[in-house]
């Protein structure tokens, strides 16, 4: 496995192995990996080969006060796991490489940048296009890989691809949970005992709503009380937001009608944790992916 620091370097690398025909898959971190980033790689390793990981801790994507400078780091023992899942080469560029003296260009996907995520972390949304716009061009690969983990930026990179006509097929891979169902975060790192416990609220609030579903109910208030129940009657979270939008548009939808998402957000302490559930429908019923 190759670690690669400079842009010039991973372009050249990328360049060969497009040369040679070869089919490269990418997956795009910011390090800290758990079993959520691996399942990605091995994604990519069953379609592509060379896989290329980066590992950059991108700034733009922070906000002020939020949690840029604290934000876990551990190249080292991320290169550990990376090695032995076969990853080609891993991208870990520093801040200037990326963004050098006097960088100017900011890549913004207008209307969905603006919800949920992106109403509450202004600015988010656009770093994170920005990043794997470069990304993406320095890279070059045929398939990169996104966890439905972070469903709207996945749906946000799609809408760039398409609109910018890029050449990389964005997969998005299933949510990977701890056994208790909180979803793999590196955030989750900042949890204390009695955070961590709580943190638990979100998987067991889209349970609650999943069964909901699955009894028969339609309608996104009714769905949504089953979220709140649950949510409010753990008092170290607190929702940030919950609601149902189509999974094509992320439009906001009062009654489910084919494919679907749940998106919730909450704050335990001071971390903000995201999750989501798919519903989907088949043959008039629906039924629903944690
Ligand atoms: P990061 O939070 O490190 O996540 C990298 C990728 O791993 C994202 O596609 C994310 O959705 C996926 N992922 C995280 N937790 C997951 C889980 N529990 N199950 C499945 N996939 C999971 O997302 C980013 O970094 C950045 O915004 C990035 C795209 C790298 C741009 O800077």
């Amino acid at each position: 496995m190759e670690i690669i620091r400079s842009v010039e370097w991973m372009k050249d690398a990328a360049r060969t192995a497009e040369s040679k025909e070869r089919l490269i898959g990418f997956v795009p971190t910011m390090g800290a990996l758990h079993e959520g980033h691996l399942s990605l790689v091995r994604a990519a390793k069953q379609q592509c080969s060379p896989v290329v990981v980066s590992i950059f801790v991108n700034p733009a994507q922070f906000g002020p006060g939020e949690d840029l400078a604290g934000y876990p780091r551990n190249l080292e023992h991320d290169c550990h796991l990376l090695e032995a899942l076969g990853v080609d080469y891993v991208f870990a560029p520093d801040t200037a490489e990326i963004y050098p003296a006097g960088f100017r260009t900011s890549v913004r996907v207008d209307g969905l940048s603006e919800k949920f995520e992106g109403r509450i972390r202004p600015g988010h949304f656009q770093g994170v296009c920005t990043v794997v716009l470069k990304l993406l061009e320095i890279v070059r690969p045929r398939f990169a890989y996104f966890g439905r983990k972070d469903a709207q930026q996945a749906h946000i990179v799609r809408q760039m691809v398409s609109d910018l006509n890029l050449d990389a097929e964005i997969v998005v891979c299933p949510i990977v949970r701890e056994a208790d169902g909180l979803a793999m975060s590196s955030r989750n790192a900042y949890l204390d005992g009695e955070q961590r416990r709580a943190a638990t609220a979100l998987y067991r609030s889209l349970d609650a709503a999943r069964r909901k579903i699955e009894a028969g109910a339609r309608g996104a208030g009714e769905i949504l009380d089953e979220v709140h129940t649950v949510l409010d009657s753990e008092p170290l979270a607190k929702l940030d937001y919950a609601a149902t939008v189509a999974a094509d548009s992320f439009e906001i939808t009062h009654f489910l009608t084919g494919s679907c998402l749940l998106l919730i957000a909450a704050r335990v302490g001071s971390t903000r944790l995201i999750d989501n559930m798919f519903i989907e429908e088949r043959d008039g019923s629906f039924s629903a992916v944690l």
